[in-house]
């Protein structure tokens, strides 16, 4: 019934053949927290809390642990990681910040100065999260680096975060150190060979104060903004080259980790916002990583995109904040999982347009910077559904794996998903951007078909997500529910609707869709 309402509203343009495994065979695994994420470390006590707990941030964090039983891995870093010191008399912290501007409402600060209270703020985090804490490197301040350090290890070591499970899992020295040369923390001529030598001086003071022989903590290598794929240049070809691995610290380095932006617009058009979305730009942005994962591979380490989002300027306004930024997100951290890459940090930090969460009351527009006429409370934005979705079709069985289904299709993508070895579920994803404004909205009819050693499913249940616009910034609806609502919790009454393999499926463009075969 529903199937046939939905043909009658959107004129169907296309229809396209799905083939389907029955069996996962060696596809890649994919933990609950494939999507995790990155916060920018100077107003971190904004989100998680200080003397007591930030419940809407720990509401959007425990939603997705009902879901995957993981919770997001959070790491705590970026730009402002090389601008932090310690004093050990500052209660929580203090930090001095440029005025805003219109392209950068909630610009990063310039001088931090953490204090105990900072670090153990992680206490408020979910039981069982592990954390990636980032240290000052781009002072080239040994003393910040060891202060810091003892300041992490006394926090993780306290009993609120142990009787938690809330465990350090690794330390990054200095963020985006390719940028060093370009941006005046070390001069222009600054090069991957003078980088590994220094890091390794002040990272042997980093394991050693941190006591990395006798702990589980491990260390992320890399968090570069860019890469060169040479040996020559930085890249993690360029720091394996120059012996990163064999030094003291370089032991402790067991997760390489890139940063990466789809491109650099301080502004938005609806163009822009379906470059994003579109199939071919969100393999190809990924895709250039593989010899990197590759050579990563092949030291048997681990690799992540430690820091990612869309574009710079923390966003681009009406492109970044909105629900076509929320199947970008699904399909980019999913491909992403094909590729080898175990985890995708997105990058939060209060007020950025393209956060999957705001945790605190904003006082001023995140797209121009001008004052707000009512404060916006806590709220979580249109990508944060992606988490859902992506948490949702991987499930709790902790053995999990996924398949990129092949869909001759420019704007469809999909993928199944197995447990144990055997076809579960699929996601379809249709990233052609129906804009506000524009009159027709055209569905996609699939056929699925199914091979391999298996018993074929014959009807499914179906969960979409339903986007007025792919410009909208909210009224988004996952399965019928809404996750914007004051507490984070899911609000609103699900729908059911069902479906046969006999029958097929229709996608209108702009959504996305979970099927649970039966
Ligand atoms: C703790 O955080 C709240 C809310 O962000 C803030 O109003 C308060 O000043 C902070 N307290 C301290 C001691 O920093
Ligand atoms: C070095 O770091 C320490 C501790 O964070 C700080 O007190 C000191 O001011 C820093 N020195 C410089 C030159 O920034
Ligand atoms: C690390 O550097 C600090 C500051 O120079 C020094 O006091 C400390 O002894 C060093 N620790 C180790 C283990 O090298
Ligand atoms: C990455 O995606 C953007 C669109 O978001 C596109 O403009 C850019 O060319 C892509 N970059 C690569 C390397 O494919
Ligand atoms: C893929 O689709 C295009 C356009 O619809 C068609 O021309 C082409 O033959 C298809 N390729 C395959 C392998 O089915």
């Amino acid at each position: 019934m529903r199937a046939f309402w939905l043909t009658l509203i959107f004129p169907l343009v296309s229809a396209v053949t799905v083939p389907i495994l029955l069996s996962a065979g060696d596809a890649p695994s994919l933990s609950g927290n494939l999507i995790s994420l990155s916060i920018e470390q100077d107003r971190w006590l904004d989100w998680v809390g200080n003397v007591t707990r930030n419940s809407f941030f720990f509401n959007t964090l425990d939603n997705l642990v009902a879901l995957t039983g993981d919770s997001p891995t959070i790491r705590i870093g970026a730009d402002s990681e090389d601008h932090t010191n310690f004093n050990p008399s500052v209660q929580f912290v203090q930090q001095v910040f440029p005025p805003p501007t219109t392209t950068v409402p909630y610009p990063e600060a310039t001088n931090i100065v953490a204090g105990p209270g900072f670090y153990q703020g992680a206490q408020f985090l979910p039981p069982g999260t592990g954390v990636t804490w980032g240290v000052n490197f781009g002072g080239k301040n040994l003393t910040a680096v060891f202060l810091e350090t003892q300041a992490i290890i006394k926090a993780f070591a306290s009993p609120a975060l142990k009787n938690a499970d809330i465990t350090l899992d690794f330390l990054e020295l200095g963020n985006e150190a390719d940028l060093y040369r370009n941006n005046g923390l070390r001069p222009s001529s600054y090069t991957v060979s003078q980088y590994t030598a220094e890091w390794i001086t002040f990272a042997t003071n980093m394991t050693r104060t941190a006591n990395l022989a006798g702990s589980d903590t491990k260390i992320w290598g890399g968090a570069f903004a860019g890469s060169s794929h040479t040996k020559t240049d930085f890249s993690p070809q360029g720091i394996f080259a120059n012996g990163i691995l064999n030094s003291e610290p370089g032991k402790f380095i067991d997760t390489i980790s890139q940063h990466h932006y789809s491109g650099s617009f301080c502004t938005g058009s609806g163009g822009l916002l379906q470059d994003l979305m579109t199939k071919s730009t969100i393999r190809s942005n990924l895709s250039s990583f593989i010899p990197d994962i590759q050579a990563t591979q092949d030291q048997n380490l681990d690799y992540v995109f430690g820091e990612t989002n869309s574009y710079s300027c923390h966003g681009a306004p009406g492109v970044s904040n909105t629900a076509g930024a929320a199947l970008w997100t699904l399909d980019y951290a999913l491909f992403a999982s094909q590729l080898g890459i175990s985890k995708v940090f997105f990058h939060e930090g209060i007020g950025y347009k393209y956060n999957l969460i705001q945790p605190a009351t904003l006082t001023r527009s995140t797209l121009d910077g001008s004052t707000l006429a009512t404060p916006l409370k806590p709220h979580v934005q249109p990508q944060y559904y992606a988490a859902i979705i992506a948490a949702e079709a991987i499930g709790d069985s902790g053995e999990t794996q996924a398949l990129e289904l092949n869909i001759n299709n420019t704007r469809i993508a999909g993928y199944a998903f197995y447990e144990s070895g055997s076809l579960k579920r699929a996601v379809f994803i249709n990233s052609l951007a129906f804009l506000s404004g524009a009159t027709t909205r055209t569905s996609t009819h699939l056929d699925l078909t199914f091979s391999g050693t298996g018993t074929k499913p014959t009807s499914f249940s179906v969960k979409r997500l339903v986007i007025g616009h792919a410009d909208d910034v909210s009224g988004l609806t996952w399965g019928g529910q809404t996750y914007e609502t004051s507490d984070a919790r899911v609000g609103g009454t699900a729908t059911s609707e069902t479906g046969t393999v006999a029958a097929g499926i229709d996608i209108p463009a702009t959504q996305a869709v979970l099927i649970t075969f039966k």
